[in-house]
């Protein structure tokens, strides 16, 4: 555990307005975004989609690290580089997505909890070894009726802690990600009520497996009514409500904390951001870490064209850019409308 590399990859990952691009997505998530735009979810085609958004002329300004799905650490840049050693020379921290997806928990009525802690150890050897200073692990949280179970939070925490502590054993910072999914009709009350309890249950469980706070970094899903909510919040109630329980669970010796899109509009996240962020006195920076919400316009400009390659990417870096903003409070919707 190199307690150093650990700190300088924590801090990097966090800072001044930059953020992580989640670039993670499974062949079956990769499939369906693909789908979307007509494109075939062929090896080549992501590795030729993910190449342009890495390439993107001045991105980097913005990014801090990019989450890479296991084909892609694998994967090389047109000119032949590796993409791990492609991204550290842009000065953009690879990381690498390591949990192996969810499964339904026996006998709690279809919720889930995330596999992949076999062999976990040998493989973030490997990553590290490819190049990856930072990895992530996602869980998923669906409110209901009567869920999320104590069940459902107390194995996703356990899980998530013993990830995290196997990874700042291989000197790899985790990212824990705890999502509480927004599909529902539950109101943004509940959504508060369930994310302070998974967090709580997320850092009891890392306290009880000895995960140094230092050394991590946590992707939260932000508070907001559900998808189907007849009422829905707006932008202060979410950036109150989401800091007020970062507030009351999260240790302030943690680095940072990142967020997900969760499906919200690509303007929603970055607007929640940026209120959020433009709060005084929060004990961390705050920044994204969104998949969607940056890659979205550049998905839907490049249909797997390269004719579309420069225009994508310039969606992609205003994208990058405005969020880059927003995690300094600096963002405004003017803004937007001078978009490449
Ligand atoms: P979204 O921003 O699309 O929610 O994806 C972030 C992510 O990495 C989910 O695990």
């Amino acid at each position: 555990m190199d307690k150093a590399l650990l700190a300088k990859t924590a801090a990097a990952m966090v800072a001044k307005g930059r953020g992580i691009l989640a670039a993670d997505e499974s062949a079956g998530t990769c499939e369906k975004r693909f789908q979307s735009v007509g494109v075939p979810c062929t090896e080549e085609n992501r590795r030729s989609y993910r190449g342009m958004l890495f390439a993107a002329p001045g991105v980097e300004k913005f990014l801090s690290g990019v989450i890479l799905f296991d084909e892609t650490l694998r994967q090389k840049a047109d000119d032949g580089t590796p993409f791990a050693a492609y991204l550290a020379r842009k000065g953009v921290i690879p990381g690498i997505k390591v949990d192996k997806g969810t499964v339904d928990i026996p006998l709690a009525s279809g919720e889930k909890v995330t596999e992949g802690l076999d062999g976990l150890s040998k493989r973030l050897d490997e990553y590290f070894k490819l190049g990856a200073r930072f990895a992530k692990w996602r869980a998923v949280i669906t409110i209901g009726e009567g869920i999320p179970s104590h069940t459902c939070l107390y194995a996703n925490a356990h899980a998530l802690a013993r990830y995290a502590a196997a990874c700042q054993a291989a000197s790899i910072v985790p990212i824990i990600e705890p999502e509480v999914l927004l599909d529902g009709r539950h109101s943004i009350e509940r959504c508060e009520e369930v994310t302070e309890a998974t967090l709580r249950a997320t850092y009891a469980a890392l306290a009880a497996y000895n995960v140094a706070s230092e050394y991590t970094i946590l992707k939260a899903s932000m508070v907001v009514s559900g998808k189907d909510c007849p009422r829905q919040a707006g932008v202060q109630e979410v950036a109150e409500r989401t800091v007020r329980v970062l507030k009351h669970t999260v240790p302030a010796a943690q680095p940072g904390v990142v967020f997900l899109s969760g499906g919200q509009s690509d303007l929603d996240a970055t607007a929640h951001l940026n209120a959020m962020a433009a709060t005084p006195g929060l004990p961390w920076p705050l920044t994204f870490s969104y998949s969607r919400a940056l890659q979205n316009p550049a998905l839907k400009t490049w249909k797997g064209q390269a004719a579309n390659r420069s225009a994508a990417q310039q969606a992609f870096y205003h994208r990058a850019h405005m969020n880059g903003l927003a995690a300094q409070g600096k963002w405004k919707p003017e803004l937007e409308k001078q978009a490449a």
